[in-house]
Order: structure tokens, then sequence, then C-alpha cells
């Protein structure tokens, strides 16, 4: 069986990629490959955050891997937060506060279009791959729901009226950035396995 370390220390995240990948992949955590520094992400864009973390990983650890880097693009705001969004009200990642500074910036606005725009960048075999996964949508008015994390309480996707927040987890997981990339990454995975 195929191993690959999977960029984050996260077990859910790592549980549903071992679930949509059944048996043919072992998916590592940072820990597991005795990861314990922290991935630089000094780049202006996803795409080179993501590939300078799996670069790190493979080259310090010497093993097949991939990392992801999400953002939210906002269209009034020129594609802000974007790299930030996990940082935009301030370092202590507060998606609260992140939120409020977003709804706060963007009310002079009535263009609330936005997207949630996720980046993976797999090396194998010293060879990079990289895969988007993309939900269009808007942000609504005020925050709505309890469930998810994140900026889910204000993103509303294309032809919802509710925010990821008051979906279910399976729900949002069939339109989501991430599980849009992540199909991209299994289908990808897939056909390694029968042309490799
Ligand atoms: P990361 O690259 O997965 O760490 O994501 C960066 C930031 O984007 C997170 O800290 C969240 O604030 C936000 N984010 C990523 N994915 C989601 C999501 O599915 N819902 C809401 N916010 C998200």
């Amino acid at each position: 069986m195929e191993t690959i370390v999977f960029a984050t220390n996260n077990p859910n995240k790592i549980r549903e990629v071992q679930q949509l990948l059944g048996s043919n992949y072992q998916f590592l955590s940072l820990e597991e490959v005795g990861c314990m520094e922290e991935l630089p992400e000094t780049s202006p864009t996803l795409e080179g955050n993501a590939l300078e973390k799996a670069r790190h990983l493979y080259h310090h650890y010497h093993h097949d891997c991939f990392s992801e880097d999400t953002g939210l693009e906002v269209e009034a705001l020129n594609g802000a937060p974007g790299v930030i969004t996990a940082r935009y009200a301030g370092p202590e990642r507060d998606a609260r506060l992140n939120m409020q500074k977003l709804l706060r910036e963007l009310g002079p606005h009535t263009n609330r279009k936005a997207r949630f725009r996720t980046v993976i960048a797999l090396i194998i075999n010293g060879k990079e791959y990289l895969f988007e996964g993309i939900v269009n949508g808007s942000i609504s008015h005020e925050l709505q729901g309890e469930d998810g994390f994140g900026y889910d309480p204000v993103f509303i996707p294309e032809g919802e009226n509710r925010t990821f927040a008051q979906m279910s987890k399976e729900e949002k997981n069939a339109v989501s950035h991430r599980g849009r990339a992540i199909a991209k990454l299994q289908d990808f995975l897939k056909k390694q396995l029968h042309h490799g």
C-alpha cells in the first residue's frame, strides 16, 4: 500500500480522505512522520503557499505528500481576504473577529459575490501537481447558523439560501471548495494506481 503524508494534524481531515480513498493509500499526519515545526507559508498566493508547504515536507522528510491552502475571495474587495483569510482580523486567527471585519468592510458594497478556493499541492516521486476546488457564492448580511467553522456562518453557496453553517456536513462537503479539490486529487490518485 502506498503511503502519503497529508500536511495536517487535523484527525477529521485525515479520516475524510482516508474514507474517500479506501484501502489503496494510507495517509499519515505531520505528527506521524515526526514533523513538529510549523510549515512555511510566505507566498502571496494560495498556489505558492501550498507548494511551499509540500516542498518543505518532501525535502525534509523524503516522503510523497500533499498540502492544501484555502482562501475566501470577495469580489468587491478585489479578492481579499484571499491568502490572509485565516489572519484577516489579526494573528489570533479568531473566526468571529474575521467575520465581523468582513461584514464591516463589505458594508458599503451591494455586490456581495465571493468564492472559496482550495489549492492542493501534491508531490509524488519528486513531481509536483496542483488541484483546485472552487465554490461560488455570496456573503450574507449577518451571521446565520451554528455548525461548521471559519467563515461558514456568512457564506451562502450558489443556488442555496442557507449559509454553510446551516447545512449538514454532508451537504457542505458535496459542494465545498475542499470537497471539490479532494475529489480531483482522488481521481488523479486512482488513475496513478492504474497507470503508475
Ligand atoms: P486553511 O488553508 O484550511 O487553513 O484555511 C484558511 C482559512 O480559511 C481558515 O482559517 C478559515 O478561516 C477559512 N476557511 C477554510 N475553509 C473554510 C470553510 O470550509 N468554511 C469556512 N471557512 C473556511
